[in-house]
């Protein structure tokens, strides 16, 4: 079942988050989200949470600001489920734009990302700060015209 992002999700998303991020969102980070009016929906499977998309929408464009699925549930189809309900969401408020950020070395997005559209428009050097070295961030973009 997906359905709307609560409050109190954020503990889960949170334990979540540190089992499959390289550099996972803290409680204040989800905090924060809420306090800036972001959206996000979650997916439940036998009532427990096993992933979610938080997304920024403005009036012109939609920004992918996270997607997670669990590990154990992870290529089944989820991740793409969340991100393309996100982008029908948008097309339904006419927003002309969606757009993400993406380390250089996730794979497994970046292929999920191409496969929903997306094209390199760009890269933002030492984007994600990290030890010993930071990395690299490629954005990309789809059109929802
Ligand atoms: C990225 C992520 C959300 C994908 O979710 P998912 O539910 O496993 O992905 P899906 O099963 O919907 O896969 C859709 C497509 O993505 C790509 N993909 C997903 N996992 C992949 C993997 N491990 N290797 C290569 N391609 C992969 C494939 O193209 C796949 O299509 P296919 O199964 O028909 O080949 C998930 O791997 C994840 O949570 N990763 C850790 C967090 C993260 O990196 N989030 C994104 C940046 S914020």
């Amino acid at each position: 079942m997906l359905r709307p992002l609560q409050k109190t999700d954020v503990p889960v998303l949170v334990t979540i988050e540190h089992t499959v991020q390289v550099s996972p969102w803290t409680e204040a980070t989800f905090n924060t989200c809420f306090q800036s009016g972001y959206t996000g929906w979650v997916i439940e499977l036998d009532q427990q949470i096993i992933g979610f998309i938080i997304v920024s929408m403005t009036s012109v464009e939609c920004h992918i600001l996270n997607l997670c699925v669990t590990k154990p549930q992870q290529r089944r189809g989820f991740g793409k489920q969340l991100l393309h309900y996100v982008l029908m969401e948008a097309k339904q408020r006419n927003i002309g734009i969606s757009y993400l950020e993406v380390r250089r070395s996730n794979r497994p997005a970046i292929s999920l990302y191409q496969q929903l559209g997306f094209k390199l428009v760009g890269e933002r050097k030492n984007y994600y700060p990290g030890e010993p070295q930071h990395e690299d961030a490629l954005v990309y973009a789809r059109s929802l015209v």
